[in-house]
């Protein structure tokens, strides 16, 4: 059962619909991923009073790059400027940052700036923040099969060796546990390629909200619902 009893919670979010709720005000869809980012600060200020010890965010996908240039670098900038604006207040409210996905496709300056993030706030304990940037689940997998291959070929690990632990320990996530609940908002239901490993047995909430108008609010009754629900992990 999902409690606040139940230590660790852990809540992943795709955060959808800041293009439409800008598109429907006759706004640049940039608009909507400045409000967004806003509404991520609430949201990140928010969990620690909701019981949350892990927050996930999905902020660009392995398939967001066929988007606009100016899309693609808005965003990108958008991450840079969050991380360089946002460092202090994560340290004083003690909220560890950390990213997954594949951060060599990404622009050097960006790579340095989050590395310097996760190494200044990885001492901190009240919440683990993960921001989700060129991540896919499938490409996570085929990083980790990869990685697993190289270990067979040149470390002398045996094929019969490889288990549930292995391959859940070669995942971007090693030191999160998997997320109790997943949270989609705009109204879509589709999971996006979103940690597809790790979500086997969470729970699926999906919201009409779009992500710009989501506020802790929203989030408290999502998680009062979760916390209701049982989870039997396929037994009884
Ligand atoms: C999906 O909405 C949202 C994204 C691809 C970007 C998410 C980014 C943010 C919320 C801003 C910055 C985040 C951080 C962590 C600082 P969409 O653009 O696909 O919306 P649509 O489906 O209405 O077009």
């Amino acid at each position: 059962m999902v409690g606040a009893d139940r230590i660790p919670f852990h809540v992943a979010i795709i955060m959808d619909g800041n293009g439409r709720w800008a598109t429907q005000k006759g706004w640049p869809r940039l608009v909507g991923h400045r409000k967004g980012a806003s509404r991520v600060k609430e949201i990140v200020r928010s969990a620690p009073d909701l019981g949350i010890s892990h927050l996930t965010v999905y902020a660009f996908s392995t398939e967001n790059w066929k988007r606009s240039t100016e899309e693609v670098l808005g965003l990108m900038a958008l991450f840079a400027r969050y991380i360089r604006r946002e460092a202090e207040n994560l340290s004083s409210e003690n909220v560890r940052l950390r990213f997954i996905g594949d951060r060599s496709k990404l622009n050097a300056k960006l790579q340095r700036l989050m590395g310097w993030v996760e190494e200044r706030t990885q001492g901190n304990t009240k919440l683990t923040f993960t921001i989700a940037i060129n991540y896919g689940g499938r490409d996570e997998l085929v990083r980790a099969a990869r990685h697993l291959a190289h270990c067979v070929a040149n470390d002398g690990l045996d094929p019969e060796q490889i288990d549930l632990m292995t391959v859940a320990g070669s995942l971007d996530t090693t030191d999160i546990p998997d997320p109790d609940l997943v949270i989609r908002t705009s109204g879509e239901t589709r999971v996006s390629n979103f940690l597809l490993w790790q979500a086997a047995y969470a729970e699926f909430f999906f919201t009409e909200t779009l992500w710009p108008d989501f506020t802790p609010d929203h989030l408290r009754e999502i998680c009062d619902v979760a916390r209701r629900r049982v989870r039997t992990f396929g037994g009884y």
